[in-house]
């Protein structure tokens, strides 16, 4: 068996699980659930929950990986306690990244389309019908759609392949440096719009007027499960990471940089959607369009759109394909783990089994669009990220919660020993009564919520 690999810094670690973090959660999902839950408030209450369940279940996640040197396939058969079953929450895990991905791929498609779109000039001199015309024909086309989306999955694990340290480390630092640098860039250009200020105050002043009038149960369940999707906890897709790294820093002092990093780039993608909204007059709450209609929009009356736009597109294909890539690598590890396959020929099965996979997504919003499983209207993508982020990431958060807490697991103490090896910021010994029985109850009310909402709401 070949000798596990590690990142080759500690940078590379944080920029990594911070690439995995970051993506459509930050830039598409977040601004547009801010949007329609109106604004600061939203955020405010999303702010809480991201410290409060986020950074003490992604140290326990860094916590299985690291102590198992394992990914989810093998962690928990790794730590659990003899005849217990822990490890079939390993099934689950796998089963997420999966299901994950046969969704996200077809979304990256999109933005790398969309580039291309704006650099060849498609939305010129287009009224805004015809800007939303654009999307619903990239909808209704199976050919294009498919294309973009194998360049995304080719691409991926292109890098993927060329190695841990190589591929991964390198590529996905390069990503991250740019995709800063291009929303520093972005966030000053939208701030300084004249008629900014009137959307800034919109999304940093709060008014809880806003959340009463969505439902405060509603406003709060949203802000939890955004807070799951955007740390990308509960399937094991961070604990890989985990086991790349070595105990010289503790793992609540990483997941704190890491839940940091994630949110400043929220919070940016934030600075540059609201100004722009609200200098052009549109309505920053119209759902999942407001990245793919309402900015296209904004960018035509924009001078100089096409390049504000074309950065814009740039930016969130970075920050979509960093997660394919992060994704990826944790899939291509469960083969190596489970079977010792070598990194190439998991590469290449993967490859094709995940072009198969996210063919029905795709087909979903075209040839196969007859098909509303979850009521009228509704795709086969929503039934794929309502299967991801309403069960699998819950559910699993609250397995691995379970798993470091009780000792019937692996138990609190081998848990805080993982966790505090090394230099940093310790697991706050005080939060052991919340983290075992309030936490847990917390997450379970956010799932059952989540059906509530679904099929009763
Ligand atoms: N966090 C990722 C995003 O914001 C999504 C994700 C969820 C990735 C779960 C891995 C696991 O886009």
């Amino acid at each position: 068996m070949e000798k596990r690999e590690k990142f080759s810094s500690r940078l590379g670690f944080i920029l990594i699980s911070a690439g995995c973090a970051v993506g459509l959660g930050n830039v598409w999902r977040f601004p547009y659930i801010t949007g329609k839950y109106g604004g600061a408030a939203f955020v405010l209450i999303y702010l809480v929950f991201l410290v409060i369940l986020g950074m003490p279940i992604m140290a326990m996640e860094f916590a299985v990986g690291r102590a198992s040197q394992k990914s989810a396939a093998r962690s928990f058969h790794v730590l659990e306690p003899k005849g217990s079953f822990w490890h079939l929450e390993g099934y689950a895990a796998m089963a997420g990244n999966y299901l994950l991905m046969m969704f996200y791929t077809t979304v990256g498609g999109w933005m790398l389309a969309y580039v291309f779109k704006m650099i060849s000039g498609t939305f010129t001199g287009l009224s805004p019908e015809e800007v939303g015309g654009v999307f619903s024909g990239m909808l209704g086309e199976p050919g294009p759609m498919t294309f973009w989306m194998i360049v995304t999955v080719i691409l991926s694990f292109g890098i993927c392949s060329l190695g841990l340290r190589n591929g991964v480390e390198r590529i996905t630092k390069i990503m991250m440096a740019f995709l800063f640098l291009i929303l520093v860039i972005l966030c000053v250009r939208s701030v300084t719009l004249e008629g900014a200020a009137a959307g800034l105050s919109f999304y940093l002043v709060p008014d809880f007027g806003k959340v009463a009038e969505n439902g405060a149960g509603e406003v709060i369940f949203a802000a939890m499960g955004q807070a799951f999707f955007t740390l990308s906890l509960g399937i094991g897709a961070m604990a890989i990471f985990g086991s790349y790294i070595s105990k010289d820093r503790t793992l609540m002092g990483e997941s704190l940089n890491i839940c940091a990093l994630d949110t400043l780039i929220a919070l940016m993608a934030g600075l540059v959607i609201f100004p722009a909204c609200f200098a052009f007059g549109v309505d920053p709450g119209e759902g999942p369009g407001l990245v793919f209609v309402t900015l296209p929009n904004i960018f035509n009356q924009m001078a100089g759109g096409q390049l504000w736009g074309t950065l814009f597109f740039i930016f969130m294909s970075f920050a979509a394909l960093s997660t394919v890539i992060a994704v990826f690598e944790n899939i291509i590890s469960f083969a190596i783990d489970l079977w010792g396959w070598s990194r190439k020929k998991a590469v290449l099965v993967n490859l094709i089994l995940i072009l198969v996979l996210s063919m029905p997504c795709v087909l979903g919003f075209n040839l196969w669009s007859g098909f509303a499983p979850l009521g009228a209207g509704s795709t086969i993508q929503d039934l794929e990220d309502f299967i991801v982020s309403n069960n699998l990431l819950p559910l699993g958060s609250l397995v691995y919660l379970l798993f470091c807490t009780s000792r019937y697991g692996w138990g609190w103490k081998n848990f805080i020993a993982e966790a505090d090896a090394g230099e940093g910021i310790r697991f706050p010994k005080w939060a052991r009564f919340y983290v075992s029985y309030i936490l847990p109850l917390i997450v379970l009310f956010i799932f059952v919520m989540g059906y509530w909402q679904k099929f009763a709401g």
